[in-house]
């Protein structure tokens, strides 16, 4: 499965970032950018999961040397974007709120394949991440290009590059413990369920998803 380096998927049309089927409402950054405090929030949050969750699948597969050596340093990564956010708050005199329920990604989870065989469990939760990766990264492009503060121009930029790192590192450890043409299919697989949640869920600009 060809993965692209971050470059090539930065320079892509937007409307196809990442293979995401469905580019994010135009509305949204307009709505984001009246709540920031709110969407600096929930970012805030989805740094902390991310982080959370790279070390429960170290948890779960102590044995796969390769996810483990990968997955070590993306924790750190995610919890200095955490604590980045968690600044920009502060610097403004704002407040983390709490934790919302997390919409988006409760409909993926319920994608994810929960018995059986470990291997496709395993397979799932990798292209869960990618995929949270591909939209988180898809958002902040578009915050990156649409709100007028430069300095946040800037900050969101920042998130983009890093996060469309770490779906091209999703998707390579899939294919280094999966054969590649089934790593293909699923993830069109969800690439179209993920498009679907999208339709479903309603714009709003207190929340990264
Ligand atoms: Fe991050
Ligand atoms: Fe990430």
């Amino acid at each position: 499965m060809e993965v692209k380096s971050v470059v090539e998927v930065l320079s892509e049309d937007t409307k196809n970032i990442l293979g995401l089927q469905l580019p994010t409402d135009p509305r949204w950054v307009d709505l984001a950018s009246l709540s920031l405090e709110a969407i600096l929030t929930d970012h805030a949050y989805c740094e902390q999961k991310a982080a959370l969750t790279c070390i429960s699948l170290i948890q779960k597969n102590p044995d796969k040397t390769e996810l483990v050596q990968q997955l070590a340093p993306i924790v750190s990564e995610e919890w200095g974007h955490f604590r980045l956010v968690v600044n920009e708050l502060h610097k403004r005199n704002m407040v983390l709120g709490k934790q919302r329920k997390d919409a988006y990604v409760n409909r993926l989870l319920e994608f994810q394949c929960k018995g059986g065989n470990p291997d496709d469990r395993l397979l799932d939760q990798l292209l869960t991440m990618a995929l949270i990766e591909a939209r988180s990264c898809e958002r902040f492009k578009r915050l990156s290009e649409g709100l007028t503060d430069t300095y946040l121009r800037k900050f969101y930029r920042r998130f983009m590059e890093s996060e469309a790192g770490h779906y091209t590192l999703f998707i390579r450890l899939a294919t280094t413990y999966m054969p590649e043409k089934k790593v293909r299919s699923r993830w069109k697989e969800w690439l179209t369920f993920e498009a679907g949640v999208m339709e479903e869920m309603e714009v709003r600009g207190d929340r990264i998803h």
